[in-house]
């Protein structure tokens, strides 16, 4: 199966007004036309799309739980301003997940996202793998200030939240077995190509048919189009994101 490309760059054509107002600075319509056309690929072109465009409406409506602050600004991690960012939030609240996994916490930003949204569904539970402060990327500040992995996830989105803590190579397994199916998993872990084969090969089993397998950093190797190509998965993506539906 083949990955559909889902950028700028693809839909700009297809929607030239939106196209224009993202080079005028303003970024919402382009990302809504791209994001509108993901859903209809992934999830069939006759879907109701008054659910994505409510759950897009409401990333700017200031009804989300914000986060915790810090005295560094945040500047890495998925976040509300990038297509990816709103897709995750619009597949949790379209989706309706009571499981989800997500592989890579850091600061929190991805599992904020998230949880906002289950926070609004009334439903779900999110299962977080992260190791303790060990990210050896300096940009994400770690070694700086040692925080608390996900220390952005303020106390009123913890009771939706399991955040395990040790290698995802022992706890993914684990966490698999004991849920016995989810709804969404979801990559951002170590990018390497060994370990993005090794989660997508050990979720994909357990994910229910038509729920999704998302992965940050796609682009980096071959893992996620390996995967797709060898598998019932129909794919998309975006500029870094994948996410492919198990059909
Ligand atoms: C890109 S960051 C996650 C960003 C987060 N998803 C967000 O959007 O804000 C990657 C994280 O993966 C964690 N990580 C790397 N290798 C891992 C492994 N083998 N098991 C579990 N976590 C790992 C790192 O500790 C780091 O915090």
């Amino acid at each position: 199966m083949s990955i559909l490309e889902a950028s700028r760059k693809s839909v700009a054509f297809k929607h030239p007004f939106a196209a224009l107002s993202f080079y005028l600075g303003n970024k919402n319509a382009l990302h809504e036309a791209i994001i509108l056309d993901a859903a209809k690929y992934i999830f069939g072109s006759n879907i109701d799309l008054r659910p994505w465009k409510n759950a897009l409406s409401e990333i700017t409506s200031h009804t989300l739980i914000p986060p915790n602050k810090n005295t560094f600004d945040v500047v890495v991690g998925n976040n509300l301003n990038t297509t990816f960012g709103k897709w995750i939030w619009c597949c949790v609240r379209v989706l309706q997940p009571d499981a989800m996994i997500e592989t890579g916490v850091a600061h929190g930003s991805s599992s904020w996202i998230i949880l906002n949204a289950m926070h609004k569904n009334g439903k779900g539970k999110l299962y977080s793998i992260d190791l303790p402060n060990h990210d050896t990327n300096n940009d994400y500040n770690f070694t700086l200030t040692q925080p608390e992995t996900g220390w952005m996830v303020p106390d009123l989105l913890k009771s939706q939240w399991e955040l395990h803590l040790g290698y995802a190579q022992e706890l993914l397994p684990m966490l698999l077995n004991k849920l016995k199916k989810i709804d969404i998993f979801f990559h951002d872990s170590d990018h390497s190509y060994e370990h993005m084969k090794f989660e997508f090969e050990t979720s994909s089993p357990f994910i229910r048919k038509g729920g999704l397998m998302l992965s940050d950093d796609v682009h980096k190797n071959k893992a996620f189009a390996e995967y797709v190509a060898n598998t019932k998965f129909k794919a998309l993506q975006f500029n870094k994101g994948g996410c492919a539906i198990a059909q």
